[in-house]
């Protein structure tokens, strides 16, 4: 494919600053308070980029989103097309000694592969991140990536930057800031609404081809604060907390599995290309 680069344009220098941030939040061994010792002037893009994030993700802005990407008529692709789609997606600093996306997403996969992982769950960590692509249908940094959560109940407090909130419309909506908001109690992940990025729309592409536990991992992988904090148990079923453990299992090679390392993708290809044929049909709506 012979698309020209795409740099995005945003606080963020490249979407891999939020990867960066996330890895220094979540550093093995640091406490719960030292989690929430960052600081908006040692990172001032991040900080610019939650700002913007957390002010903009409101019902009626994820609804829309959702409407236009979750019927999926952005054409056909198949896994390698995705990939290499994802690939014209650059960033400005040195295309030499940076890793491409491909790249990357080779890195959790074959991480996940190394320590012995069911297939389907390689083929998650291949394909967790293809949902990037939305920057180059022109959706904003603060709209792609960055930790989820739901809108239309009231925001944990787990959510990273908080006070970023008080300028966020749905600030003025009782319904929406109440502890259940639009939900019932117990109504399943899987019935929210969640803020608009990656994850959801990966998670939707794949819906009806991977089993339970690959879809949580998609969509769920940036929910750091269920998944790492807790919250919203109240908004949880069972299978949302069977399904846990699995998305824990594949959030350490989200943030851990980066290296330096290059993949040799020629000697790897001939087992992804079985690996997706297994799962996956030759294409996929997108
Ligand atoms: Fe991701
Ligand atoms: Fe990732």
């Amino acid at each position: 494919m012979s698309t020209a680069p795409v740099i995005p344009t945003g606080p963020l220098h490249d979407l891999d600053d939020w990867d960066d941030f996330l890895e220094g939040r979540y550093k093995e061994g640091k406490s719960e308070s030292e989690f929430r010792q960052y600081d908006a002037t040692a990172t001032p893009g991040v900080a610019e980029f939650y700002r913007l994030n957390h002010e903009n993700q409101t019902v009626d802005y994820v609804l829309e989103k959702e409407k236009a990407y979750f019927s999926l008529k952005k054409g056909q692709k198949t896994i390698w097309e995705a990939a290499e789609f994802l690939n014209t997606l650059v960033d400005d600093s040195d295309p030499d000694t940076d890793l491409t996306q491909i790249e990357h997403l080779l890195q959790t996969s074959e991480a996940i592969r190394r320590d012995g992982h069911p297939r389907w769950m390689v083929l998650t960590g291949f394909i967790h991140d293809l949902g990037k692509c939305l920057c180059l249908y022109g959706e904003p940094q603060w709209g792609v990536v960055g930790d989820t959560f739901p809108v239309g109940c009231a925001w944990s407090k787990d959510i990273v930057f908080p006070e970023y909130f008080a300028n966020n419309p749905d600030r003025h909506n009782t319904l929406y800031q109440s502890k259940y908001g639009i939900y019932e109690p117990k109504c399943g992940l899987e019935n929210l609404h969640m803020s608009f990025g990656h994850d959801g729309y990966i998670g939707e592409v794949m819906k009806n081809y991977l089993r339970d536990e690959s879809l949580y991992m998609l969509r769920f992988h940036s929910f750091y604060p269920w998944h790492r904090h807790g919250a919203y148990d109240h908004l949880c079923n069972d299978k949302d907390r069977a399904m846990l453990e699995w998305v824990l299992k594949f959030n350490q090679y989200d943030l851990y599995s980066k290296g330096h390392t290059k993949p040799n993708i020629v000697e790897l290809k001939p087992y992804y290309d079985d690996l997706f044929a297994e799962f996956l049909p030759p294409t996929l709506a997108w």
